[in-house]
């Protein structure tokens, strides 16, 4: 379970100072389907890294499972990060001279996984998303769909429980994005959890709970 209590982020450069979260509460169950929705600029990109451990907020606490993640050091970060959470980006964020296989693969090299083992998770996962015809191929030869569901994979590959999405759908056309969005509705299904951020209503009401936030503040 997600736990955000008075949660504020305060971004200062110079003389400038912006509140991108004011007092921010709000909880999460495992399993949830929630959609965060508002303007370019509420904060919603700061929100979803806090939750994901990429970011700490300035003040407040949060807590997840059991572990007061506000308390936490830049190395615990990195393992709750490691074990629990996983990204999906707008722009895919792949690397463009591995392949789709050694994308998705990636997170496990890191992570020492074996050679056999590492085969046997991608294909899992590839006949999972529908992506084995695409396994040898560079990101630039495939189309903003091919490319995210690649993206996905290499997002689910580790087991993560928690999936956060930042625009997902934002680089898509609108058919290709509610092909994603049927893949995370079943993905939800299997019992992940999934937070995403969307400015596309359509995109959103794949979601079961849509939280809307305005100038920093929850909103709704
Ligand atoms: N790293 C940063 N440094 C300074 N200001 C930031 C940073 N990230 C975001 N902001 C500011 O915080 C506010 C919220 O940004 P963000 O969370 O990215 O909004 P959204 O994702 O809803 O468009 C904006 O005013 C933005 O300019
Ligand atoms: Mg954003």
């Amino acid at each position: 379970m997600i736990k955000l209590e008075n949660i504020s982020k305060i971004y200062k450069f110079d003389d400038v100072v912006i509140e991108a979260l004011k007092d921010v509460s709000l909880t999460i169950e495992k399993g949830e389907f929630v959609a965060i929705m508002g303007a370019s600029g509420s904060g919603k990109s700061t929100l979803l890294n806090i939750i994901g451990c990429m970011d700490t907020a300035t003040s407040g606490t949060y807590t997840l499972d059991n572990d007061v993640i506000s308390k936490l050091n830049s190395n615990g970060l990195s393992k709750i990060r490691n074990s629990k959470i996983t990204f999906v980006f707008q722009n895919f964020a792949l690397m463009e001279k591995y392949t789709a296989y050694e994308n998705i693969e990636l997170p496990l090299v890191n992570r020492k996984v074996s050679f056999a083992e590492r085969r046997k998770r991608v294909s899992e996962i590839a006949k999972q998303l529908g992506i084995e015809a695409q396994l040898d191929k560079l990101p630039k030869q495939m189309s903003g769909g091919q490319q995210q569901r690649i993206a996905l994979a290499r997002a689910l590959v580790s087991g993560a429980d928690i999936i956060l999405a930042d625009e997902p759908t934002g680089a898509l056309d609108q058919k290709t994005g509610i092909e994603l969005m049927e893949l995370l509705r079943n993905l939800n299904k299997d019992g992940k959890t999934i937070i995403l951020v969307t400015h596309d209503p359509i995109v959103a009401s794949y979601a079961k709970r849509i939280i809307t936030i305005l100038d920093g503040r929850i909103s709704q």
